[in-house]
């Protein structure tokens, strides 16, 4: 896999710290995904009033939408403590343990890619979540006994990117269920302005929308294209963002109108010329391409998708007449 591909919307190491200080700490502030918001909102106001933990929240969808962010604005709209972890980070019974009889009466704790969590950790999870209790086995063989801890009522917020590969048994133990979407344009727009006035950086209304526009849903990726291209304006121009240098920018950072660059362009030609546009399965292209069939359905196609550029069929999947508008080709034209 590409592991410098500017619009990828997984976080690189440079993301982390810049990330931070860009994290919105209200709902409020968190702009877009009105659907998970408005429905979030009543279940805090109601926990409150009831002075009750609130109930577990797994969030899902694309990497970059703003799941670790939520989780955070989660904790501070509760008044509570946060703590964070990650599913292959908690190996032993004994790590969760020690994770859950730390936290305070309505803490967040928040796991990350919980679908990577180990199968003995999630038994281990299930009476935590239902009855705030651990069941923990000490000692080894014949002298090994159960002991049961209680633990403060917290609210397990879970975050994962592949909802599909959650247990049912630990996915039915969320009261909340909330998917993100893939943010609008103007949603985008809205959240590059925002970025720009954090970093003290002055950026012209039409810069903004160049740059949503090719950020592919993604917040994560819009922060990114910005950061870059204030680069080229400190460089290049006097430090403000305007329309010809966020053009120049992006077009040196090669990611095309919308938001496609080399890897989705290889990817759709490879369909286009070694198959006619498909009907193709997930395999082979994979392996024409010479990629993993679960990078390409996780990573390249999500988007490609979203946009209507391909279908997926019974079959296999189809290029449509999007795309070959898009890339300028006739549909027999191989
Ligand atoms: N709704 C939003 N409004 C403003 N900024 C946002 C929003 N959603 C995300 N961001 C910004 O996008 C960046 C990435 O968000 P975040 O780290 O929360 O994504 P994520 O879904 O947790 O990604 P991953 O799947 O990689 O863990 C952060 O810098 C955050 O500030
Ligand atoms: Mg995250």
């Amino acid at each position: 896999m590409d592991e410098d591909r500017i619009i990828s919307g997984d976080a690189d190491i440079q993301d982390i710290s810049f990330e931070q200080s860009l994290r919105p700490l209200r709902l409020q502030d968190y702009i877009g995904q009105d659907k998970v918001k408005e429905n979030l909102e009543v279940f805090i106001q109601a926990a409150r009033q009831r002075q009750e933990a609130l109930d577990h929240v797994l969030l899902y969808g694309p990497p970059g939408l703003g799941k670790t962010t939520l989780a955070t604005i989660i904790a501070n709209e509760m008044g509570v403590n946060i703590r964070t972890t990650a599913g292959p980070a908690i190996e032993r019974p004994g790590d969760l343990a020690a994770i859950l009889t730390a936290l305070e009466p309505g803490d967040v704790l928040f796991i990350d890619e919980i679908h990577r969590l180990p199968r003995s950790i999630e038994e281990v999870l299930y009476p935590a979540m239902e009855d705030f209790c651990l069941d923990i086995v000490i000692g080894k063989g014949p002298s090994a006994r159960s002991v049961r801890i209680d633990l403060p009522p917290f609210t397990l917020v879970g975050a994962t990117t592949r909802a599909g590969a959650v247990s049912a048994p630990l996915r039915d133990r969320f009261g909340v269920l909330s998917r993100l979407e893939y943010y609008e344009q103007k949603q985008l727009k809205d959240i590059v302005e925002r970025t720009a006035e954090v970093l003290h950086t002055q950026i012209i209304e039409d810069a903004a929308w160049e740059i949503a526009r090719r950020s592919r849903g993604t917040p994560r990726i819009a922060n990114r294209l910005l950061r870059r291209v204030r680069d080229f304006a400190q460089v290049k121009g006097n430090g403000s963002i305007t329309k010809e240098i966020s053009n120049l920018s992006l077009e040196l950072l090669q990611v095309d109108r919308l938001g496609l660059d080399h890897i989705d362009h290889k990817l759709i030609m490879g369909m286009i010329h070694k198959f006619r546009g498909g009907p193709v399965g997930l395999e082979t292209i994979a392996a024409t391409i010479g990629e993993e069939a679960h990078t390409i359905e996780d990573v390249y196609e999500p988007y490609l998708l979203q946009i209507g550029f391909l279908q997926r069929t019974p079959r296999g999947r189809v290029v449509t007449p999007l795309a070959y508008e898009h890339f300028q080709l006739q549909k027999d034209e191989e």
